[in-house]
């Protein structure tokens, strides 16, 4: 299967993927900013790459639109995509786009997850793959992966022990729609054949 990934900076999620390709593979990026370190990667690895201007955002899908037509990918995956798309765009590519938010959503969605939790004393965190409408981290949530917070735990420390079960758990997930394991069928996802009553934990 053949996905498009959106990013908008590091990439360390388009390097997961791009090490795994397990039933799948890479075959676009698309980045809102020239100067992200995963357009560079993408660029490195001779992945196509597209780099669109998303200042007005209507200009840029229709751009993005483009790509995807001409690639027509079996998924779309936004890996630190950060911004938001129109419900016409999601309405279009609907129960194709996917994206990965490190937060156990549908608590905090947006930015700052990591602080937010600590705010909250919260004793759980994680990270989310959810289908995209149109609305901030919002959707049908996929799957989701867990992690402990400890009484030290700082934002910085709660990020990078999230981002690597982040990789995990986004391969993982694109691996399992890929080989059909996970898919839609009338109107809800199921799961190795069973409807999914709850997102899958990874
Ligand atoms: C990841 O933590 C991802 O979950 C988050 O951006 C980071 C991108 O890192 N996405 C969101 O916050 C979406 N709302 P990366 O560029 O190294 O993959």
């Amino acid at each position: 299967m053949k996905i498009v990934v959106f990013i908008s900076g590091r990439g360390s999620n388009l390097k997961a993927l791009l090490d795994d390709e397990n039933g799948y593979k890479v075959s676009h990026v698309i980045c809102n900013k020239r100067e992200a370190k995963g357009l560079q990667l993408a660029q490195n690895r001779g992945v196509t790459n597209t780099y669109i201007d998303w200042s007005n955002s209507k200009q840029a899908e229709s751009i993005a639109s483009t790509v995807i037509e001409e690639e027509t990918p079996g998924l779309i995956v936004l890996a630190g995509f950060m911004r938001i798309l129109s419900t016409e765009f999601t309405a279009k590519y609907k129960n194709k786009i996917i994206n990965i938010h490190p937060s156990l959503l549908p608590d905090y969605p947006g930015l700052n997850t990591h602080q937010r939790v600590l705010d909250d004393n919260k004793s759980m965190h994680g990270a989310s793959v959810h289908f995209v409408d149109g609305l901030l981290d919002h959707g049908q949530v996929i799957s989701q992966t867990h992690i402990k917070v400890q009484p030290n735990d700082t934002a910085t420390s709660l990020a990078n022990k999230l981002i690597s079960k982040e990789h995990k758990l986004l391969t993982h997930t694109v691996g399992l729609i890929a080989n059909q394991q996970l898919n839609w069928e009338n109107n809800s996802l199921h799961y190795t054949g069973k409807p999914l009553e709850a997102p899958l934990v990874i």
